[in-house]
Order: C-alpha cells, then structure tokens, then sequence
C-alpha cells in the first residue's frame, strides 16, 4: 500500500498540473489593459474559458485579436462597472457564453490626478468611488448570485493603497480600503455556501494607468514611486497575473479574506 493512499487530496493534486485552472469560467473585469488583461491571456494560456469585460471597446477588441494571434480564445464584452444595470447584462451573458462561472475577478479600475486631499476635486472623488467602490460591490452581489448554488471564488483587485497610507491620492486609497471591507466581510458572510473571497494587492506595477500617474509627476515624484519597493523596480504585469492565475487554482482552496500583497517587499 502506497504512503498516499491515506491522503486522497494530496494524491489528487499530486496528479494535476501545478496551479491547474484548465476548465475553469473566469470573468475578468478591466481586462482590456494592464494588469486584466496579461491575468486573462494567462489563464487562456493554461485552458481557462475567459470572459474579459472592459469600458474601452476598441481595447477589447484588440484583445481579441492578441489572443487569436496567440491561438487563445478570449470573449469579450462592454461593461461600465459603476452601472447596476450594465454589470446585470454583463453576467447573464457571462452564464450564457461560459456556462457558468468559477472565478470572478473584480479588477476594472481608474487612478486620479494625484493632488493634496483638499484639492481633490468633488469630480475625481465621486467617479473614484462609482468605478473602485461601486463597481466592485455591483460586481459582488451579481457574482453572488450566479455562484450561489454552484459555489466559486471572487477576487477583488485592491491595492497597497487599501493597507496603508497613500499621500495625494486619497480618494483611490479611500475606495480601495473599501474594496478591502466588503473583501473580508463576504470572505465570512458566504463561506458557508462555498463562495471564497479574497483580494489581491500589487504595489506599483507597469501598466498604462501608472504610466500616465508618472506622466503627472515630477522627476523627484517618479523617482519616489520606483523606489518604493525594496527592488526598486516598478513591478510587472505577468507578476501580478501569475499570482492571480495561482488564486484562480484549487490550490488556494483554503485561502479565504486574505489581502494578498504583490509589491517587491514594500509592506515588509
Ligand atoms: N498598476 C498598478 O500599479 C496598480 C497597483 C495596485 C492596484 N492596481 C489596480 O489594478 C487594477 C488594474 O489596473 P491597471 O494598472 O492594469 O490599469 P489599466 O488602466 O491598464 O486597466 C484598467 C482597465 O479598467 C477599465 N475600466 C476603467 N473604468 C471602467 C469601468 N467603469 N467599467 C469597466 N472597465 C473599466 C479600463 O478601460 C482599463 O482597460 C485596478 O483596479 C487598479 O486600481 C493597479
């Protein structure tokens, strides 16, 4: 008799590929750009069904077109997360295209212009809670409902700026805290129908949205920001997707209303 017979998971994993997300429904959100849509072409790469939904439509169809390139199936469809409406008709396409769903990833997000808390403009403010806040709530609850028999895994893309201080850009750091809150209270709310919430956290990563909050700063400000990690680099999408695509995998099964950091040792 073999060692493992008496541990029927362990030989179950043993006998998967690492981080097998073959099979799986993901919806993606944001994943037209950056940091969606490297986690999107990633999980494709390893046999998920990927449904990336994004404002930007020209960008989404350009996705389509990296993924045919790559020989990948992607889908894709138009959303405004900050609208209830919007995001009803992005899931019960979601259910129709993909069957189902395993894995939603709440990742479709804006920056501000950086500017001292009394500057901000009531503008920058409200659109950073209706895209960051909102959008992930709408996004939950439509997630909860199509998961609620089926079980599934919800993972809300926050930020460091969700854990810590985040001089001039306080309305992103107050959304994102947010996103943490109802991360942790879903986490407990549903674990007992099997819905899994977790966050992930990346410090500064190179995507078209830190691009254009560097395009904003000064020498000393880019500098700042590069240096802010321990490996004074700014992080890499594929990073950050290779995580994600990890969280997407049954083998973080036991992992339930984490904030997991992705950010060179900058939290250390
Ligand atoms: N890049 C970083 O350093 C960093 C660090 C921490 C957290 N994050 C978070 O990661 C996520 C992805 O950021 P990124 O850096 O890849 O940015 P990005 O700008 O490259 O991609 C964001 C995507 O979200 C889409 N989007 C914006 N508003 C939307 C809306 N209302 N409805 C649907 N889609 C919308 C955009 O069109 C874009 O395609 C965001 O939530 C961001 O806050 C990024």
């Amino acid at each position: 008799m073999s060692e493992l017979d008496g541990m029927s998971s362990l030989a179950n994993l043993l006998s998967k590929p690492a981080a097998d997300v073959s099979g799986k429904r993901v919806l993606i959100t944001g994943g037209a750009s950056g940091i969606g849509a490297a986690s999107a072409l990633v999980l494709a790469k390893r046999g998920a069904k990927v449904l990336i939904a994004d404002l930007a439509q020209d960008k989404g169809q350009k996705m389509l077109e990296i993924a045919s390139e790559q020989k990948l199936t992607l889908h894709f469809c138009r959303v405004d997360v900050a609208d209830l409406a919007s995001v009803k008709q992005l899931f019960a396409e979601a259910m129709q295209v993909l069957g189902g769903l395993d894995v939603v990833i709440n990742n479709a997000g804006i920056d501000h212009k950086p500017a001292p808390l009394h500057e901000l403009s009531d503008e920058d403010f409200d659109r950073n809670i209706a895209v960051n806040l909102k959008g992930v709530w709408h996004c939950m609850r439509a997630a909860i409902a199509c998961m609620a028999q089926s079980g599934g895994h919800v993972i809300n893309v926050a930020s460091v700026a969700g854990l810590r201080s985040s001089p001039m850009i306080s309305a992103y750091s107050a959304a994102k805290h947010g996103v943490m809150g109802l991360t942790k209270s879903a986490a407990v709310e549903y674990a007992r129908i099997g819905l899994r919430f977790n966050a992930v956290c990346p410090s500064f990563i190179d995507t078209p949205m830190v691009q254009n909050t560097l395009a904003q700063m000064d020498e000393r400000g880019q500098k700042a920001i590069i240096k802010a990690s321990p490996l004074k680099r700014l992080g890499k999408v594929e990073e950050v997707a290779g995580a994600i695509a990890w969280l997407c995998s049954d083998e973080s099964s036991f992992m339930n209303g984490h904030a997991f950091t992705i950010d060179g040792g900058m939290l250390a």
